[in-house]
């Protein structure tokens, strides 16, 4: 099957993953993130984590992946680099955030902000890796004054860059950035005007969007991540994909670990068709997806989410080789397979029961990239 897109995870957050998920999110970020993110100054905790990531997400069959580092420029630089030794396909964003930090130190000045996400941009595409990209990284309008806002905007667009950030995942960040922007008609609006709705932008949630909001989404061509594991695990709120799609807005599916406690793509597409059923329960007229649809969403729809789907997302020829090759009934593993199935039946048993002992081979681009080789164990 083609690999799958992770369009949305904090590979800073790893280390506590499967933790720390008894607060909402504004509390939950000054409580347990910022402190772990500030430590990536550290280029040695930096490495052992992002090799743990970036191999964790490989074997769980994550081809290709949209990160959130942390401020820090060189660390951000090391996992573009783990990433491209590895060989996964990712986009790379160094964070910028210059306000609202419980963490002395844990931020930036605009100018710092600006400076070090140029450098961190210039010195990425100097590496010349051929999977690996910069991304411009807002952290979200709560933490970003809006003179940092515009200088982001502005560095995207004079480089043609991709944008990632958060938006609309709680109704008190909502509430916030209300008061923090009194002039802007909506959340999606902040970013509208400071240049940072494009169609090479994914932004994170979106569980309480308007419906003009989504309008703009679809007028930009900006997309959305759908972090369904990390909306019920902070109690953020349910988003719902079938509207989204109704409006013909890009959408695929993030992990966004640890806001969401698994790092596995698998997870993020049982917990979007958990999501789905959970809304048909409160109005069963509701059109729930179906497990057809999610798997798109976790391929293609990534893809396009990401704006990459010129290179990846299925098997069209002219793309990429990124693949898994999955033994449904391999020796050990959780899935037993009673009678000779039908392959849309094998495909659907591994979706909701399989995991990475059936994902025995990971190709990125046509290179083997799962099981490791000896020097990246
Ligand atoms: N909003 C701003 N930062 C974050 C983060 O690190 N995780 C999540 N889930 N939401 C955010
Ligand atoms: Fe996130």
């Amino acid at each position: 099957m083609p690999g799958m897109v992770d369009t949305h995870i904090h590979a800073s957050q790893y280390s506590y993953a499967g933790t720390a998920l008894d607060l909402p999110l504004l509390q939950w970020l000054d409580t347990y993130t910022f402190p772990v993110e500030s430590h990536f100054q550290d280029l040695e905790f930096a490495h052992k984590v992002y090799s743990q990531v970036v191999k964790r997400t490989l074997r769980n069959g994550t081809t290709t992946a949209c990160y959130f580092a942390t401020i820090h420029t060189d660390a951000s630089l090391l996992l573009g680099q783990i990433a491209n030794e590895l060989g996964q396909r990712a986009l790379v964003g160094k964070v910028c955030m210059d306000i609202n930090t419980a963490v002395k130190d844990y931020k930036e000045t605009v100018q710092e902000s600006q400076d070090e996400t140029c450098r961190f941009v210039g010195e990425l595409l100097k590496k010349k890796y051929p999977r690996v990209k910069p991304v411009v990284t807002p952290r979200f309008a709560v933490s970003c004054s809006g003179a940092l806002l515009g200088k982001l905007g502005e560095v995207a667009k004079n480089n043609n860059l991709h944008i990632q950030s958060h938006i609309s995942e709680t109704t008190e960040e909502v509430a916030l950035v209300k008061q923090m922007f009194p002039d802007s008609e909506s959340y999606t609006d902040v970013y509208r005007k400071h240049n940072l709705l494009t169609d090479k932008t994914v932004m994170a949630h979106g569980c309480h969007l308007s419906d003009d909001e989504l309008i703009l989404f679809r007028e930009t061509g900006a997309s959305l991540s759908h972090c369904p594991n990390s909306n019920l695990s902070l109690c953020s709120g349910m988003l719902d994909v079938r509207k989204v799609l109704s409006y013909n807005v890009k959408l695929g599916l993030g992990t966004d670990v640890a806001g969401g406690y698994s790092s596995s793509m698998l997870d993020a597409l049982r917990r979007t068709l958990d999501t789905s059923k959970a809304l048909t329960i409160q109005d069963p007229g509701y059109h729930t997806l179906t497990f057809e649809e999610v798997f798109r969403l976790a391929t293609l729809g990534g893809s396009q989410a990401l704006s990459l789907d010129a290179q990846t997302g299925n098997f069209e020829v002219g793309k990429d080789f990124d693949a898994l090759r999955v033994n449904v009934a391999v020796q050990d593993g959780p899935i037993d397979l009673i009678h000779i199935e039908k392959p849309m039946v094998i495909l659907e048993k591994f979706l909701n029961l399989g995991d990475d002992r059936n994902i025995v081979e990971v190709y990125v681009a046509g290179r083997k990239v799962v099981p490791f080789t000896e020097s990246a164990e």
